[in-house]
């Protein structure tokens, strides 16, 4: 199968039918993890924070919730089109590689499954760093996919091969819009070396069976990138065979890695 280098650009596309699925299941598998990290003394009451790369917006209004009516959250992304405003919620277009950031004085930047897209994220994470306040916290959060994926159980063999060619080819084709797989491992010594303090990692993996909302990441980014897929050799055939065992109870595959890194610009 062939998956070449194509251009830069996100791969995905916000504005497409699938990105509602692909939204919404990644928020049901992070969200609860995402906002443990982000519990208080991170997210108070009257912080201002920047969600950057906001997509379908779930943690920003976490945010705006958890800082209450004195607080403020800004959400950003290149492509607004599943941002809905609050009282305290503000929605701004916002491309976080060409643009500077929307501010200064920031308590709390977030960014989730963003920069590991990002040809320019190790500049990026400056960036976000200089518009901590002081004492305020950065917290990154991606996916690590360096790890050979891992088919627990499948109907038979040939799924199983399947389903590693397919997921393989996805990841080959996100690398070649500029993601890089390993960044995630990359970002706690790059807080670190930013000046942030108090910088601490966790990680989180769990079992994704078939019909389950993880599993259907793998159907909606399939979805997406089908034009690059077919392009790299799959049939159409095999693509459906594909979504078909991501709703079979038969199969089951362990998720990413998903690496959670945050630290703390030094207060005053
Ligand atoms: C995989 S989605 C993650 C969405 C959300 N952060 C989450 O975890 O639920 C990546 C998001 O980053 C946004 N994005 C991609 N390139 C961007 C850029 N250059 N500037 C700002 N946002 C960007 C996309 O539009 C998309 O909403």
């Amino acid at each position: 199968m062939r998956t070449e280098t194509i251009d830069s650009e996100y791969a995905f596309d916000n504005a497409a039918a699938e990105a509602v699925p692909q939204l919404r299941a990644l928020e049901a598998f992070l969200d609860p993890i995402t906002m443990r990290r982000l519990a208080p003394p991170v997210l108070c009451q009257a912080a201002r924070c920047w969600e950057v790369g906001a997509g379908g917006g779930s943690v920003a209004h976490g945010m705006a919730w958890a800082v209450g009516a004195d607080g403020h959250v800004l959400a950003t992304d290149i492509d607004t089109s599943r941002l809905a405003p609050t009282a305290n919620l503000d929605v701004r277009r916002h491309d976080v590689r060409t643009e500077l950031p929307p501010g200064a004085a920031f308590d709390l930047v977030h960014a989730r499954l963003v920069l590991l897209h990002l040809p320019e994220r190790r500049h990026i994470l400056r960036s976000l760093t200089g518009a901590l306040a002081p004492g305020g916290w950065l917290v990154v959060e991606e996916f690590d996919c360096t790890a050979p994926l891992r088919v627990l159980t499948a109907p038979n063999d040939d799924a199983a091969k399947l389903f590693g060619q397919v997921a393989d080819a996805m990841l080959g084709i996100l690398q070649g819009h500029g993601a890089d797989l390993a960044w995630a491992q990359d970002v706690h010594a790059e807080m670190t070396y930013a000046g942030l303090v108090d910088v601490d990692t966790v990680t989180h993996a769990e079992s994704w069976a078939g019909e389950s909302s993880g599993a259907s990441l793998y159907e909606t980014n399939s979805r997406q990138l089908e034009p690059e897929l077919l392009e790299a050799g799959f049939t159409p055939g095999q693509l459906e065979a594909f979504r078909k065992l991501l709703r079979d109870p038969a199969f089951a595959v362990m998720s990413y890695e998903f690496v959670s890194t945050r630290g703390r610009r030094l207060p005053g």
